[in-house]
């Protein structure tokens, strides 16, 4: 696990930059799609670079983490309509090569297990984008979660829905009760995954993770299991690691050539 603690514009370039070498050594690769606040300094980065530089994802396909049930197709919190927002409709993704779990589905366990097996039919996630809840959780893979879990139907924590609150006009019962989630095992089966985390309030759940015994208490903590992972910090959510010097002497170390 490889940890750089950096303000938040040099991480979403490292995170952008490893998609850009991605996807220009594999113009076929497959995205893995976070929702949420984290990511979306690498998605105003990606789209910059796809319309200042050209960089193409034309051919490129993406799989997002979750998804809300029970929202109506037009919601604009559905996380299918959120990626089209902050990414796939500002850059050449073809709309029809972007997936999320069903969360509207009839059958929600047989809409689960068809979406594992479309990402096994595309070959498995090369890269994948992580935020972390407050909580700690990953995707919506909430403390309790089966660490060898794969996408299923899942209850939200009362904390989660308060979190997530300010994109239902601060209303937590607004929030869905139930979503869809990638399990950690279907995180876990991705190549490369890239979590972002930033602020105060994600200094616990940080430090869970990198330092943490490994405890579906602390469901990001299985991350520890996977032998490419790259955390991306800024200093308040590196603000309880007790390793940080390490960390920053480390990366200021790295050779550039290198990347994540
Ligand atoms: C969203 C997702 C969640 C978020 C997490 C952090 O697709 O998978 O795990 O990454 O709730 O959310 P933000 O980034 O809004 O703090």
């Amino acid at each position: 696990m490889e940890v750089v603690i950096a303000p938040v514009d040099a991480l979403a370039g490292l995170a952008a930059d490893a998609i850009e070498t991605l996807v220009r050594a594999r113009p076929e690769a497959v995205l893995g799609l976070a929702t949420g606040s984290s990511p979306l300094a690498v998605y105003d980065e990606l789209v910059r670079r796809h319309t200042e530089q050209g960089l193409s994802f034309a051919r490129a396909r993406a799989f997002t983490l979750d998804e809300y049930v029970g929202l109506a197709a037009d919601h604009p919190q559905r996380y299918r309509n959120v990626i089209a927002r902050e990414l796939t409709d500002r850059i050449d993704l073809d709309p029809a090569r972007v997936a999320g779990p069903d969360g509207s589905a009839a059958d929600l366990p047989a809409a689960c297990a068809a979406y594992e097996q479309a990402i096994s039919a595309a070959g498995g996630i090369d890269l994948q984008i992580l935020g972390i809840g407050t909580d700690g959780h990953i995707a919506f893979n909430e403390p309790g979660s089966s660490l060898a879990s794969r996408t299923r139907v899942k209850t939200l924590t009362m904390q989660t829905r308060q979190d997530n609150a300010r994109f239902f006009d601060d209303d937590p019962s607004a929030v869905p009760n139930h979503c869809v989630t990638q399990g950690i095992g279907t995180i876990l089966a991705a190549s490369h995954l890239v979590l972002l985390a930033t602020g105060r309030a994600k200094a616990e759940a940080v430090h869970q993770l990198v330092e943490g015994p490994v405890s579906a208490m602390w469901p990001a903590t299985a991350l520890q299991l996977h032998p490419h992972v790259s955390v991306l910090v800024d200093d308040a959510a590196a603000g309880r690691l007790q390793l940080a010097d390490h960390f920053r002497q480390t990366w200021a170390a790295k050779p550039a050539w290198q990347g994540l």
